[in-house]
């Protein structure tokens, strides 16, 4: 094997929760995976330890400057026991994307993929088996060299845990409910919005606390420019069913480039669907949704999978989207994703990858 990572494992093997009712991210496994990075040796020392708490220097880089990213994908195991995962190599795609935009050193795509698969291996007994649920797996790189000035960081940590998880949205496939936010903004192009780094969700705390005052689960996003094209969700990419074309904002510089959008393109290509990539404005949204043309809005997302989105509130003028109710396409993007994840239905895309 190419990379071979020494295993300690726990003494105190915790107790696994119950795959009813799992809540997302609040229960960590038993163990994680570490590796170290300076510029002298690279990255090296890739290691699974029990999971625990980390010291790092009080100085360290993120804690000052938010020098850190962080990616999410799930491990699934299908009805014939197959623990497998979605498309990690567009994980390790993306990895290096963000670290290119955020100055932290490249990561080799194959060495990244081998160490989710390395510690899913060890950890595959957390994986839930109720609908909707999976193992979250969680890589992220923090900058940990002790400095306090304003430069890329010379030493890094990359840390992979895994968490049990149920659906992102409390309500599962229950439609949620968006607040379309117009005076603060998540993103522009140029700046960090279409890489995955803590800042960005950190910059929307705050929107987001006022959505949920007004009883809305997610922001919607608009452009910064113009607050006028839709972005994406708080956590998400967005879905439009406008008419008989299935519609998602095209990829500006500040939307993430979602693994699980590409994928629902992709399904909407290979069914012969109307899909397209394209600016969308509130403003048309409306109209169409005047009009009756605005037949389903969606999330989709790792985390999200395919989350059908009921109501809109924009400038206090609610838009109810299908009779607050999942609609076919929404459904069917929902139950082909999560199928070929979960191995009951066919790959005949040719995504999942198995963790041997
Ligand atoms: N957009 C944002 C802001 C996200 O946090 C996520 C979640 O990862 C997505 C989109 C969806 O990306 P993916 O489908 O790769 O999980
Ligand atoms: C994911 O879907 O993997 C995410 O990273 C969403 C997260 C911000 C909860």
């Amino acid at each position: 094997m190419k990379y071979d990572f020494p295993v300690t494992l726990t003494k105190n093997p915790k107790q696994k929760p119950e795959s009813k009712g799992l809540r997302f991210g609040t229960v960590m496994t038993d163990h994680m995976f570490i590796m170290d990075y300076t510029d002298e040796k690279g990255w090296h020392n890739g290691r699974i330890e029990p999971y625990a708490p980390i010291s790092l220097d009080p100085a360290a880089v993120v804690f000052h400057y938010g020098q850190e990213m962080f990616e999410g994908l799930k491990a699934y195991e299908t009805a014939e026991g197959r623990v497998q995962l979605f498309r990690p190599d567009m994980n390790a795609k993306r990895t290096n994307n963000t670290n290119d935009r955020l100055c932290i050193p490249p990561m080799d795509e194959e060495l990244f993929v081998e160490a989710v698969k390395a510690i899913v291996r060890v950890d595959k007994d957390w994986i839930p088996k109720g609908e909707g649920t999976a193992l979250y797996i969680r890589p992220f790189i923090i900058a940990t060299e002790p400095f306090l000035g304003v430069r890329r960081a010379t030493e890094y940590k990359f840390m992979i845990i895994l968490s049990p998880v149920g659906p992102y949205f409390v309500n599962g496939l229950a439609p949620t409910k968006m607040y379309v936010e117009d005076e603060y903004v998540r993103a522009v192009k140029g700046g960090t919005g279409e890489a995955k780094c803590g800042g960005n969700y950190a910059a929307s705390l705050k929107a987001q606390e006022i959505a949920h005052e007004k009883g809305y689960e997610q922001i919607l996003w608009l452009d910064g420019i113009h607050r006028k094209y839709i972005e994406e969700i708080g956590a998400a990419n967005a879905f439009f069913v406008i008419g008989d074309e299935v519609v998602t904002s095209e990829l500006n510089g500040s939307i993430l480039p979602g693994i699980t959008r590409n994928s629902i393109i992709a399904l909407c290509k290979h069914k012969g669907y109307k899909v397209s990539e394209r600016k969308i404005s509130i403003d048309e949204l409306e109209e169409a949704y005047r009009a009756g043309q605005l037949k389903e809005m969606f999330a989709s997302g790792t985390a999200a999978i395919v989350s059908p989105v009921g109501e809109l509130l924009y400038k206090g003028e609610k838009m109810v989207i299908n009779n607050n109710e999942i609609g076919p396409i929404a459904q069917e993007m929902y139950d082909t994703i999560y199928g070929i994840q979960t191995g009951k239905i066919e790959d005949f895309m040719g995504w999942t990858v198995p963790v041997e």
